[in-house]
């Protein structure tokens, strides 16, 4: 635990009191390790961060969402969290965070960390000092700690999946050398799952919570939102699906006064500091609960970003992420990918172009070119709907999936799956920034090995391109930003076939994406904003198009292109 920011007090941050920014916000999602690496040790950092801000700026966004950046033993990319109250020494220090979080408030842009509610690192001070204090100890009922089951307690207590595939619980050995009790983890062995049951764990996350907003930190993205309460009982998986709330650990009910908690203490600070869980449910009643108005304020929707190159299947996502929302009046979130995703160019040019963890393999044949066209498509097809935005870095670069080398991947999904699956560090390989070979101005040699072929891929290559996916981006997000229907404008569905996805947003704008085979004409407008391919006066396939219908109002909101 670092203690010396115990007693020290944070640098007052003045934040913006605008209301309301998150509904339709842009935000771009670092994962620290491969943004930029300004030490030049191959490891993105937080100075490689504060370099880049003005690319951030350049490109539009309203907020960064970091991976987590505490120290971690890194056994899963961060997500254990070994002290959430500093900075991993490989990306920074705590006062370099505080200057992060200034500086790119100054450029008038937010910064939301990631919380991890759900588990901690089995090197966190907590854990280390419940397996020392031994079974029935105070210190292990902060975890779930249990005996095993049959006669010599050789059995895993549950027989629950973990998300990561593999067993749930690990069996840990007595000081005599003699099998002790099993804990916990929905993930890896080295992420203990904490017990929501006990005082300690909320009031510690509820103080994390308060370290970070006094520090300027605008919000918090919420790790694994669903899963952090269980039954105490322990009982086994239900047969076939679980009646809504009672699953043993998926969305249980409880979770609600934990996130209102969580609310009240954002709600104590000024400027609006937000709660984005994530959230993976089926469920859209149970999904919409997480969002009434004393909880969270947003929530991911993967609903879209799992559906195929479809045109039914994606209209049917956008009409239920709607529906889901508009009761509650919680804005919707549009996703394409994320850090565990499989990157969206490479997705679009598979036979198979949605997304399911357990379906990914080495060697799936992919269309590359087919697939960059449908996610420029798809980039504007999502930043022309209502709600906020979120870019996975590099998406707006086009980088591919990259297959990586097996002896090189670090993910613990690909070890869980023995093998099987590639994991998710095809999306995580370090950004090319510039130059036409690697390391690409990312910083020393990247940690995970950048293909050969990145040259056209770097933002530098890509700033003098006017047609590159880099100026597409840039070009959505300043018009998203200048045009008040993009952020006011009731969506209004136009029918114009069955593989075309067109709506209105207000009087003014229009949004068309053909996922079919044949050029589509363009209907009477004033002015093309912008396409994601040549027109030629028809809209191609895989292509999507935002029409003005008239001279264009400006917002009146201030937002300035
Ligand atoms: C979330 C994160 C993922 C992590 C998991 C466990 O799904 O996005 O990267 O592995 O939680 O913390």
């Amino acid at each position: 635990m670092n203690t010396d920011v115990l007693n020290a007090t944070p640098r007052t941050v003045s934040m913006p009191t605008d209301t309301g920014w998150w509904r339709d916000a842009v935000i771009y999602q670092v994962y620290v390790r491969s943004f930029a690496d300004g030490s030049g040790d191959g490891t993105g950092d937080l100075a490689g961060v504060r370099d880049r801000l003005g690319y951030l700026k350049e490109l539009g966004v309203d907020a960064i969402w970091f991976t987590p950046w505490y120290p971690s033993p890194l056994a899963d990319g961060g997500y254990d969290v070994q002290d959430y109250r500093d900075i991993d020494p490989r990306f920074g220090t705590l006062a370099e965070a505080e200057q992060l979080i200034e500086e790119a408030l100054a450029l008038g842009i937010r910064t939301i960390i990631d919380i991890v509610p759900n588990h901690i690192s089995d090197q966190h001070e907590w854990f280390q000092q419940a397996l020392a204090a031994g079974p029935g100890s105070p210190e292990r009922a902060r975890f779930w700690f249990h005996p095993g089951r049959g006669e010599n307690g050789d059995e895993m207590p549950t027989d629950w999946v973990s998300s990561f595939q593999g067993s749930t619980w690990t069996r840990t050995t007595n000081p005599d050398g003699t099998p002790g009790e099993w804990y916990l983890h929905l993930f890896t062995r080295e992420q203990p799952d904490l017990n929501w049951n006990h005082p300690d764990v909320r009031r510690e996350h509820e103080d994390i919570l308060r370290f970070w907003f006094d520090r300027g930190v605008a919000g918090v993205r919420i790790d694994s939102a669903a899963m952090p309460v269980k039954d105490a009982a322990l009982p086994s998986l239900p047969k076939g699906t679980a009646a809504p709330g009672d699953h043993p650990h998926i969305d249980r009910d409880e979770l609600h006064d934990i996130y209102r908690d969580w609310r009240a203490v954002a709600d104590e600070y000024e400027g609006e500091r937000v709660l984005v869980g994530e959230v993976w449910l089926d469920d859209a009643e149970r999904f919409a609960r997480y969002l009434r108005s004393d909880e969270m304020h947003t929530a991911f929707n993967f609903d879209f970003m799992t559906q195929p190159w479809n045109a039914a299947a994606m209209r049917a996502s956008i009409t239920r992420t709607l529906a889901e929302h508009e009761p509650i009046g919680a804005p919707a979130t549009w996703v394409l990918s994320n850090h565990d995703i499989t990157r969206p160019v490479t997705r679009y040019g598979r036979a198979d172009s949605g997304f399911a963890f357990l379906r990914k393999r080495f060697g799936t044949p992919t269309d590359i070119a087919r697939g960059t066209q449908r996610a420029r498509a798809a980039a504007l097809l999502v930043a022309a709907l209502p709600g906020s935005l979120y870019i996975y870095q590099g998406d707006e670069l086009g980088l591919p999936e990259v297959e990586l080398p097996r002896e090189v991947i670090q993910d613990p999904m690909h070890f869980r799956s023995e093998g099987v699956d590639p994991g998710r560090d095809g999306c995580r390989v370090p950004l090319p920034w510039s130059g036409t070979s690697a390391p690409y101005g990312f910083g020393g040699t990247a940690w995970l090995p950048q293909p050969a072929d990145w040259s056209t891929y770097t933002v530098e290559a890509q700033r003098s391109d006017p047609t590159s996916m880099l100026n597409l981006y840039r070009q959505a997000i300043a018009l998203r930003r200048s045009q008040a229907d993009f952020a006011t404008g009731e969506l209004e569905w136009l029918e114009l076939g069955a593989d075309i996805i067109a709506f209105h947003r207000g009087d003014n704008l229009i949004s068309i994406t053909n996922l079919s085979a044949t050029p589509v004409p363009l209907p009477a407008h004033h002015e093309v904003l912008l396409s994601s391919a040549p027109l030629g006066g028809v809209l191609p396939p895989d292509s999507t198009v935002w029409l003005a219908l008239r001279e264009s109002p400006e917002r009146s909101d201030g937002a300035q292109q």
